[in-house]
């Protein structure tokens, strides 16, 4: 599939667009154990043999903790309108204890510092960097953990409240819970299904307990979530069982935290698939009221499609890093749905290229879920690592990046014209960093780094989406 509707000529984003470029704590901060900042999940599991490729951590990473004055004006050169970053939860409150001031200093300075540069703040609270303490009392299989999160939201508000009006809870809960308590391929490493299913009821939960808490302290708030999605098409849509494996990924990936949020409810063909592994057992009285309060904004993260099938693809597509840990399956209940390659240009990552999944993805949140429920959705992420060439002045002049960026940009308008309220976009990342379980091998910034010396130089696709940012339009394609 490619992209079938998309033009080429110069496209105009309606007025109040907003650009901007997104990070994550622990992959740009580093200053891991600097100003009373004790071990997130991702430092231990870094440490794990065989977890992360040549056992990579984000102890300095970009070293945007140091650096962050000099970051915030290159964003200002480069024309962004908002700064979406994550806080780290074990820099200000360590070991998920008492708020540590020194951490909460360093977020209000960078709040001073974006907004000082009419740059609008646009604060996730938690992006994967559970405290090591808390994951030691169960991590999100612990009900507990979600009170705790709640706690840590409010301290944030309390601090922040008065100059960041954007408040996200958590950045992509399908990867905290299944890729972190049932594959394994990323911190805290477990591998069982009923983790997972427990660590995505507690996510949910704490989400909403913090929707509610910041409501209650600031009515006016832009208040949300972040989900990842997929767009899982049947390999053959004749075919009855690539119909049914296409449903068990879209029901295990994509509905199981999109229906709780926005219609009060786990989907009932999820809640049948996943019976054997306890997720009624820790939904309580009450909780899907909480979850499901009223939120403002959806962030969509959206890379990539697949094609699936109830038989076994040939040869699978890639994605996960090679690591030599032994990992699982992320789905607690799809042993029968298989991921198929198409043949569509991939990224360094092996992710296939399909612009058009984000357009019909847009338009089915906008009429199954969003609309009626009076939700804005915002592009929190979109982007590509491919393997950047650098000149011997450090300009990596990357054409494939930049064309991403523009199919996909094409493909959010599409949406656009079809009625569909997409109000920003922000391009995974600002900066390369710490890839994961990829550790520093993947490169998604539109700004490179030289992770010896940190310098930061903006590629080609930095310029061009900066006069995209500044004109509200993408440019004719030559
Ligand atoms: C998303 C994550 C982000 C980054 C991109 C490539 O799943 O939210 O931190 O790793 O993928």
């Amino acid at each position: 599939m490619t992209n079938p509707t998309s033009s080429t000529g110069t496209l105009a984003f309606p007025p109040g667009f907003l650009w901007g470029a997104a990070t994550a704590a622990y992959q740009v901060e580093g200053a891991a154990h600097e100003g009373g900042r004790t071990d997130s999940i991702w430092d231990t599991f870094a440490k794990v043999p065989g977890a992360v490729l040549d056992a990579h951590d984000g102890e300095v990473a970009c070293d945007q903790y140091h650096r962050m004055a000099a970051d915030v004006a290159l964003m200002a050169d480069l024309n962004l309108a908002t700064y979406r970053f994550s806080t780290s939860w074990s820099r200000v409150r360590p070991d998920g204890g008492a708020v540590n001031p020194t951490g909460v200093d360093y977020y209000s300075r960078l709040v001073d510092e974006l907004l000082g540069h009419g740059i609008k703040p646009w604060l996730t609270l938690y992006h994967w960097d559970l405290p090591q303490a808390l994951e030691d009392a169960g991590g999100w299989t612990n009900r507990d953990t979600a009170y705790r999160f709640a706690e840590y939201a409010i301290g944030m508000h309390e601090a922040l409240g008065d100059r960041v009006d954007v408040w996200t809870t958590m950045n992509e809960p399908w990867c905290s819970a299944f890729l972190g308590y049932t594959a394994g391929v990323h911190a805290p490493g477990r591998q069982t299904p009923e983790g997972g299913l427990a660590a995505a009821h507690h996510l949910l939960l704490g989400h909403g307990l913090a929707v509610q808490a910041i409501r209650e302290r600031a009515p006016e708030a832009n208040l949300g979530i972040t989900l990842n999605f997929d767009v899982p098409d049947p390999l053959d849509p004749t075919d009855p069982g690539d119909v049914e494996a296409a449903r068990l990924i879209d029901g295990q990936f994509n509905r199981i935290f999109l229906e709780p949020i926005l219609l009060g409810a786990y989907p009932a063909d999820v809640l049948a698939d996943v019976a054997p592994f306890g997720l009624l057992d820790h939904v309580r009285d009450g909780d899907l009221e909480i979850i499901s309060a009223k939120i403002d904004t959806l962030g969509v993260n959206y890379y990539h499609g697949q094609a699936v099938s109830c038989r076994p693809a040939p040869q699978a597509p890639g994605g996960e890093a090679p690591v030599t840990r032994p990992t699982s399956s992320p789905f607690p209940a799809a042993a029968g749905a298989f991921s198929h390659s198409r043949g569509l240009p991939v990224t360094a990552m092996g992710w296939e290229v399909q612009p058009e999944g984000l357009t019909r993805l847009l338009v089915r949140l906008q009429e199954d879920y969003t609309g009626p429920a009076g939700v804005a959705l915002y592009i929190t992420e979109n982007g590509a690592a491919y393997d950047d060439v650098p000149g011997a002045d450090g300009f990596v002049q990357d054409d494939e990046r930049l064309e991403y960026f523009d199919l996909h940009l094409r493909a959010v308008h599409d949406a656009v014209a079809a009625g569909v309220d997409v109000r920003g976009y922000f391009a995974w990342s600002l900066l390369d960093n710490y890839e994961w379980a990829w550790g520093y091998h993947q490169r998604f910034g539109i700004v490179r780094v030289d992770f010896d010396t940190q310098v930061r130089t903006p590629k080609a696709s930095a310029l061009w989406y900066a006069a995209v940012a500044k004109t509200n339009t993408v440019p004719a394609r030559d």
